[in-house]
């Protein structure tokens, strides 16, 4: 029963599960596979880290998939009216999440329309040969931290955040089914095509294989550090999108009888297996890129802003037929960063349209109209750059980390209401879980993310 609180007749849903799964893979396959992944693979162990990011794949990710989901589909809500209708007193956590998805959504915006800037940049090199000073020059965020901040216009970046938003609005206003799945239904298998080619591609370029040979090479002590572990935890946790409130909305669209545990192990391992094709094609280039500049490849290594627009502009600038080798990857950015950004949006349009009872159209364009305005205005200026720093940072490495413990542990302990989630999964869905699954979410996942939450507040205040 879904209690007295208003609940709109059009809240939208999944046409079927394929179109779920493809959502589901569209939020988590994002710029943290193309950009993160591979660096952080490589720092932790290189083809070792398979070790330890399978594990917590197993041990964390999926089971706190199949959480998100369970919550979502027996509840059958936005994340607070979903937390709501499980316990009253929980509804706090969801708005948390919706928070977390607001702050997220309004610089993820920014990279995608820098993303976007840069597949036209591709066609003829417009960084010429220093993409450094070039990127600097383009976010106008010149002399980096010490520079003085200001909040001036920068027209380039204006023009392309408002293409974003104005995407973002037209699909979220179409709805969850031809908005949503429609895009990621179109995208997902578009973003697999332009990723092999570009692989492919890569692999030919010269020094590739050295840069396959860094990549793969395992550092076996590696898996005596703990840090190594929580690196592939966090790799997890970020990558497969759980606890941000999506799965959860996502899993509130699909119809009552689906398989929810069979869908999670579908979306669990395409994500990781195209996280790994991400290291494969981006390492293949850094190799490259260290046979060209003749430096060792430790010196070309790099993730985030760094690697998409100051590494691979060099790269492309280097590379035969550079220009394909660039459109392929910023458009690949653009078609990973697309699905996500609009998932994080959905979490927020969901809590508002259910908190009000308002219609899919209202909810949308009260929503998102007023976030774009403010993503646009703050980082379309040249405090862009910055900001994003900070913002992500603290989204990241303490928002998510603590509602995704202080969730679990209120779920297992306070409430005990993992054996109903159990038996809800189990009947809806072909993969049992049991009391493995409750161990992981209930021990294993709140254990590794309160380790991370101590460790990113010691190297804080050290
Ligand atoms: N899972 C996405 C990625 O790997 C990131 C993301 C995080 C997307 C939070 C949406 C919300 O890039």
């Amino acid at each position: 029963s879904a209690g007295t609180e208003t609940q709109s007749a059009d809240r939208g849903a999944f046409s079927g599960r394929t179109a779920f799964i493809f959502a589901a893979i569209g939020s988590a396959v994002g710029l943290g596979n193309i950009w993160r992944f591979p660096a952080v693979a490589y720092e932790n162990g290189g083809g070792a880290f398979i070790l330890p990011y399978l594990v917590a794949l197993l041990s964390a990710g999926i089971p706190l998939l199949f959480l998100d989901y369970a919550l979502g589909h027996r509840w059958r809500g936005s994340a607070p009216a979903a937390w709501r209708r499980f316990r009253r007193w929980t509804e706090f956590l969801g708005w948390w999440q919706v928070l977390i998805a607001l702050i997220i959504a309004l610089y993820y915006a920014l990279i995608l329309a820098w993303a976007t800037n840069y597949t036209i940049f591709s066609l003829d090199q417009r960084w010429g040969d220093d993409p450094a000073a070039f990127f600097g020059e383009y976010t106008q965020a010149l002399g980096g931290a010490d520079a003085t901040i200001s909040f001036d216009v920068v027209p380039a970046v204006l023009i392309s955040m408002i293409v974003v938003w104005l995407a973002v609005i037209v699909v979220m206003a179409l709805g969850v089914q031809k908005g949503i799945a429609a895009s990621s239904v179109v995208f997902i298998p578009l973003l697999v095509v332009m990723f092999v080619i570009l692989v492919v591609r890569s692999l030919f370029l010269p020094g590739a294989i050295d840069g396959l040979d860094a990549f793969f090479r395992p550092n076996w002590g590696a898996l005596a550090d703990p840090a190594v572990w929580i690196a592939a935890y966090g790799q997890i946790f970020f990558s497969l999108s759980v606890a941000f409130g999506i799965m959860l909305t996502y899993a509130s669209y699909l119809k009552k009888k689906t398989d929810l545990t069979g869908s999670g192990l579908v979306v669990g391992f395409a994500n990781s297996s195209f996280e790994i094709l991400c290291g494969i094609g981006v390492f293949s280039a850094l190799g490259f890129m260290a046979q060209a500049q003749g430096v060792a490849i430790d010196e070309v290594v790099t993730s985030g802003v760094g690697l998409a627009f100051i590494a691979f502009p060099t790269i492309i600038g280097e590379a035969p037929a550079g220009a394909l080798i660039g459109v392929l990857f910023f458009g690949s950015l653009v078609l990973a960063g697309f699905t996500s950004l609009i998932s994080i949006v959905e979490v927020v349009i969901a809590a508002i349209q259910d908190k009000f009872g308002l219609g899919r159209l209202s909810a949308t364009l009260w929503v998102s109209v007023p976030m774009a305005v403010v993503s646009t205005v703050l980082f379309s200026t040249t405090m862009g750059l910055p900001l994003l720093d900070v913002m992500d940072k603290w989204a990241n490495e303490y928002g998510i980390v603590a509602v995704a413990a202080v969730s679990t542990l209120i779920v297992a302990y306070l409430v005990r209401g993992l054996p109903t989630l159990r038996d809800h999964l189990n009947h809806h869905g072909t993969f049992p879980v049991g009391r493995i699954w409750m161990l992981c979410v209930a021990v294993i996942a709140p254990l590794v993310l309160g380790v991370s939450l101590i460790l990113s507040t010691i190297s804080l205040v050290t």
